[in-house]
């Protein structure tokens, strides 16, 4: 998609999301409701959802998309981006070493850290494509704001 599309369309659903998690009773209610505003509106996001920390493994948490791998455990790009505390962005799933396939449809990735109030990490906030090289800096900095919403 195009830059200035793409940031536009993130705009508007910032401020979608920021008027709803007003009204969200807690962590799960606002995870689950940023994932059902990213899947609809953003058309080439094919999965989309969280994996909350559990120790050092990853338990699923809302989501929307095809069913996904319950844990998340030694390997992957989610792992990884809990231990490099840092957003990754994966052009083509097959060239990262360790990445699981939770469908294989899925071509590229990104995936964002959730921090709490404290700057400790609780979650990732996942985004798969059918298609490669689906993600780049502007899905990075606003993923990143979106997810920044849910500390608050
Ligand atoms: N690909 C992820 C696993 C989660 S699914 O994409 C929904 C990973 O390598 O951590």
């Amino acid at each position: 998609m195009e830059k200035g599309k793409k940031e536009g369309r993130y705009l508007r659903l910032c401020t979608q999301i920021k008027d709803l998690l007003v009204k969200s009773p807690d962590i799960t209610a606002a995870m689950a409701t940023v994932s059902a505003i990213l899947y609809n509106k953003m058309d080439y996001f094919f999965w989309c959802g969280f994996y909350r920390v559990d120790g050092k493994r990853l338990i699923v948490g809302p989501y929307q998309g095809p069913a996904a791998c319950q844990i998340l455990e030694g390997k992957g790009v989610c792992i990884a981006s809990v231990e490099q505390r840092e957003t990754i962005v994966v052009p083509d799933v097959h060239l990262f070493p360790g990445h699981i396939a939770c469908d294989s449809r899925s071509r590229s990735e990104i995936v964002v850290p959730v921090r709490n109030n404290a700057g400790e990490i609780i979650a990732v906030l996942d985004v798969d494509s059918k298609d490669l090289n689906s993600f780049d800096e502007t899905d990075a900095v606003y993923l990143e704001k979106i997810v920044s919403l849910l500390a608050k």
